[in-house]
């Protein structure tokens, strides 16, 4: 693999639910180099979780990705054989789900599930797996802990789910995610409900795990705040598309889409020069009109005010779809007027 490949490269996704007249995901394009965060934001519904289940080759059924590239190390997912692709989930891709419930089991102690993720992960040879992790992995499951920094290891070992708090249920959310030593971790909303010491304690955890250990992270949050304070690059996901994308210092600071000014204006305190975690903003508020407006033109029409503002500069937003373009060398977005240098500047 060329080392300045990203670790991760989505063309032009488009994931369709069978059925459904319109594509769930539509031409998702991002990159997710080595050693850096790239925050995925976006209301609910606009795709984050449907585009990290078709990286992980998890999507639900009735769902089928219908088109583009998902280069993991230089090689498409969407062209590999099974093998190959049980192969990259198991060892290559650590995924960390939306429900933490679903995602543990009640019955099954720490260790023993950490046990069970390591041996599935090709970490721990074919011991037997008893009630509590066997001698042969506790060393390992020890380590595991240890680097989620979780507290009393040892201790933990022996106990299940339910006894561990909030914040210590998401480490071990992520400390089963590492056991395979994934090159990428794929974070779906992992601070979600938490008080915010303990989210600023857990953001500081996966910057340590993807800076520090060289692994990429695409991290899923719908909280742009949460974003700002971890990521490198934003995409921002609308009704299926990335609609802007960029450094994080350039979407936030320079706004190009209507749809990701808007986010900033829900933020309380909007305007200061830090986005700290703890000023959460919570979910983005509910679309007014139709999340899934006409298809010919731009998908953000219906909610725009840019173009409410102006309906006859903008007839052209109705009639004709707007395409994910570069506006300087790494900031892109879908936007036919986009916000340039604080003032509206038609596209060609
Ligand atoms: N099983 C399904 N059948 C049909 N449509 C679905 C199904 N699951 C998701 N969708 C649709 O796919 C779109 C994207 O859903 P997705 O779960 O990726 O959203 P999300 O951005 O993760 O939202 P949230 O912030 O609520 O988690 C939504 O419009 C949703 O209605
Ligand atoms: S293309 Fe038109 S409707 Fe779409 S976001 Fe830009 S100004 Fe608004
Ligand atoms: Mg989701």
């Amino acid at each position: 693999m060329d080392s300045a490949e990203p670790l991760l490269s989505v063309r032009e996704l488009s994931t369709r639910f069978a059925g459904s007249s319109r594509g769930a995901l539509e031409a998702v394009t991002f990159d997710v180099p080595r050693g850096s965060i790239v925050a995925l934001v976006g209301d609910s519904g606009s795709g984050k979780s449907l585009t990290a289940l078709s990286i992980a080759g998890l999507l639900p059924e009735g769902a089928q990705a219908t088109g583009g590239q998902i280069l993991f190390e230089g090689r498409d997912l969407l062209q590999a054989s099974a093998r190959e692709l049980a192969q990259v989930r198991g060892r290559g891709i650590g995924m960390i789900f939306q429900e933490p419930a679903t995602a543990l089991s009640a019955v099954h102690t720490v260790g023993w599930q950490l046990a069970l993720a390591l041996r599935a992960g090709g970490q721990l040879g074919p011991v037997p797996l008893l009630q509590s992790a066997s001698r042969a992995g506790r060393a390992q499951v020890r380590e595991l802990l240890v680097r989620v920094e979780l507290p009393d290891p040892d201790a933990l070992v022996d106990l299940y789910p339910h006894q561990l708090s909030a914040g210590m249920r998401r480490r071990l959310m992520i400390a089963l995610a590492l056991a395979s030593q994934p090159a990428l971790l794929i974070a779906d909303e992992p601070t979600t409900g938490l008080d915010a010491p303990i989210q600023a304690q857990i953001l500081d955890l996966f910057t340590r795990l993807a800076q520090g250990e060289r692994r990429g992270l695409l991290f899923i949050t719908h909280d742009l705040c949460v974003a700002a304070e971890i990521a490198s690059e934003i995409v921002v996901l609308y009704a299926g598309q990335v609609v802007e994308a960029g450094p994080t210092r350039s979407v936030l600071g320079q706004p190009q889409h209507p749809y990701t000014l808007s986010l900033l204006e829900n933020i309380p305190g909007h305007g200061s020069a830090r986005w700290p975690a703890s000023a959460a903003s919570g979910p983005a508020a509910a679309p007014v009109l139709p999340l899934w407006p006409d298809a010919a033109g731009c998908s953000f029409a219906a909610r725009c005010s840019q173009r409410a503002a102006a309906p006859e500069r903008f007839m052209r937003c109705t009639g004709e779809r707007p395409l994910l373009e570069p506006a300087s060398a790494r900031h892109r977005s879908r936007c036919f007027y986009p916000r340039l240098h604080g003032e509206l500047e038609p596209r060609p």
